[in-house]
């Protein structure tokens, strides 16, 4: 049976698990730990190893694909918006390389989710144009179109109140804040009424953090374009990371 090995680094978490390529859904246990404080690339490096070892995968020569929470440009990060600014313009693909002493695959963590839910999820035989966003500690996007994805595309860095969307919309703002869900689905409301006015999607797909909550706020968004969470919620960038690796 086909497997490999997803590990997606987000801001608060890094999770990993062993993926069935075949169905896209986990073979063992999800296992999450909290992101070292700060993000630095070596205490981060360590965390990967840590969850590694403790999926008993060390060693393993199942293909390995890593989600990481920045743009990802030919194995280097260009950006840091959660994590330690040390990761802009950084060879973090040869890092990870280097410091796991294996080959990865190295993609942004949106684009991996958008990829597991094109492949296994909610956006399956769509065609046209899926935006799949990531909310959590960020808000992550992911293009795909007709099934191809379209990688880097950063929406929660467009612009409100002079600083990222994100920092406003994102869950994390929702728990930074202690808002309600209305009033939280209100400022989801603007993002997402933005998003679909500037590139008339044909379908959105919602994963990242808040997912396992679908039904709190997904009722309370008008839009004219379908919107759906992912089928595989917070797992969707360690299927996306480990079935990119095996391409
Ligand atoms: C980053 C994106 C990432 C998103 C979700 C944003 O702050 O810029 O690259 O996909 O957070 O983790």
């Amino acid at each position: 049976m086909a497997q490999a090995i997803g590990v997606d680094i987000g801001g608060t978490g890094i999770k990993a698990g062993i993926v069935n390529l075949e169905h896209g859904t986990l073979d063992s246990e999800r296992i999450r730990v909290p992101t070292p404080e700060g993000a630095r690339p070596a205490d981060v490096l360590d965390t990967v190893r840590e969850v590694l070892d403790t999926l008993g995968v060390t060693g393993s020569d199942l293909p390995l694909g890593v989600a990481f929470p920045a743009i990802v440009k030919y194995g280097r990060t260009l950006s840091a918006a959660n994590i330690s600014k040390d990761w802009v313009d950084f060879e973090a693909e040869k890092f990870f390389e280097d410091g796991l002493g294996r080959h990865i695959a190295f993609v942004n963590d949106a684009d991996a989710a958008g990829v597991a839910e094109v492949r296994h999820g909610a956006a399956r035989d769509a065609r046209g144009l899926t935006i799949m966003t990531t909310l959590g500690t960020g808000i992550g996007s992911a293009f795909l179109y007709n099934g191809v994805l379209i990688p880097n595309t950063e929406l929660g860095h467009m612009r409100h109140d002079g600083e990222s969307i994100e920092r406003w919309a994102a869950y994390s703002a929702m728990e930074r804040e202690s808002l309600s869900w209305e009033a939280w689905s209100t400022r989801l409301q603007e993002f997402y009424s933005l998003v679909e006015f500037l590139f008339s999607p044909d379908l959105f797909v919602v994963g990242g953090g808040v997912s396992k909550h679908p039904e709190m706020f997904l009722p309370l968004l008008e839009l004219k374009t379908p919107i759906v969470s992912a089928i595989h919620r917070n797992a969707s960038g360690i299927i996306g990371a480990a079935s990119l690796a095996a391409d």
